[in-house]
């Protein structure tokens, strides 16, 4: 079984939400060493505070799109393990289609190129949820019909669908892990590309109405963050995850509805919401069958909604300026 212990490892999106956590838990579990590739397109240097002080963290602010690029840093830094988390938000299919769909399949190309002249050995790729698009059963197992209703989540399954196509030809040694609806700590907060539970923390704290799109009735399967993040190691250290697609998610469906009551209830707040029209192309439900991952990597989540919504919400009440 391999471990991470003394591996080279690199995160593509490191300085993101997600692979900031990753990169953690990787020089907490005794990387030799955990390179970030990061354009900083959505990454932030705070995201990086904890892994920055750490002598075994190299920073590369650069495009993975960049195939010399990932290359010249991969070969120089002896790259053994890749964890591909690099990629423009959801949100960002609105204005940008066209980017919102390349970079997915730009960054995996590289790096399926790369695993192929066995410039690396191991690609850990993340794929997401939103492959899938509104659950035609639930819950969803990775056997669900793929059906993306954004150039985002059409990148994604692009991705995916190249990198089962490499591994089927060329014999590497692949996992794509496939999270459901993240949240916790880092998770961006700001602007149009906001995810609903950091916005709506933040709208609450700054005394305005959270957002709510449509009816409410859309459903996710929310996931805390340190649960992705152990279930993407596990995929790299269970070796039957190989050639394989493994869902990462709770099991449990939440309407948007009650997530709000939710959070508002945790922060006191009785103020109601703001109501918009529902957002095109949005996803009505989604929710894990996660029972291949218990299986094959003995994957458990181990925050409850509530738990985690508590240290989501104490973070964002201690990190005000972020
Ligand atoms: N957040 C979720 O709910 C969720 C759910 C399922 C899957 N995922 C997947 O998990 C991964 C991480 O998501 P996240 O929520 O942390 O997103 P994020 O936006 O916080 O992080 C992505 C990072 O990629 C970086 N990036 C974008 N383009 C790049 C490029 N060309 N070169 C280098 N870096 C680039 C961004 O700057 C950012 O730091 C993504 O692959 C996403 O599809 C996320």
């Amino acid at each position: 079984m391999p471990s991470i212990e003394n591996k080279n490892v690199l995160v593509t999106g490191g300085a993101g939400f997600i692979g900031s956590h990753l990169c953690d838990e990787l020089l907490q579990r005794n990387a030799n060493k955990v390179v970030c590739v990061d354009n900083f397109f959505l990454g932030k240097n705070e995201n990086l505070n904890n892994a920055s002080k750490h002598e075994n963290f190299i920073l590369y602010r650069d495009d993975a799109r960049s195939y010399n690029l990932m290359q010249l840093i991969i070969e120089n830094e002896k790259i053994e393990v890749v964890f591909n988390l690099a990629t423009i938000p959801l949100n960002y299919s609105f204005f940008n289609p066209s980017d919102a769909y390349l970079v997915n399949i730009e960054i995996a190309h590289n790096l399926l190129a790369l695993l192929k002249n066995n410039s690396f050995k191991t690609l850990i790729h993340v794929s997401s949820s939103e492959a899938f698009g509104t659950a035609k059963y639930s819950p969803m197992d990775e056997n669900h019909p793929i059906d993306p209703t954004t150039p985002y989540a059409a990148g994604k399954v692009s991705a995916d669908l190249m990198i089962q196509s490499f591994w089927k030809l060329f014999d590497l040694d692949i996992s794509i892990l496939r999270p459901f609806n993240n949240f916790g700590p880092r998770q961006n907060a700001e602007g149009v590309l906001a995810a609903i539970i950091p916005a709506s923390i933040r709208k609450i704290l700054n005394g305005e109405k959270p957002i709510l799109e449509g009816d409410g009735l859309q459903s996710r399967d929310f996931i805390y963050v340190a649960d992705t993040v152990r279930g993407i190691i596990l995929g790299y250290e269970n070796e039957n995850s190989r050639k394989k697609i493994i869902n990462l998610g709770t099991g449990i469906a939440i309407t948007i509805k009650d997530l709000l009551d939710g959070i508002s209830q945790i922060m006191n707040y009785t103020g109601g919401y703001e109501i918009k029209p529902e957002r095109k192309s949005d996803v009505k439900k989604l929710c894990a069958n996660i029972n291949l991952a218990k299986e094959l990597l003995n994957f458990k989540p181990e925050f409850s909604i509530i738990d985690g919504l508590k240290l989501t919400l104490d973070w964002y009440l201690n990190n005000k300026n972020l």
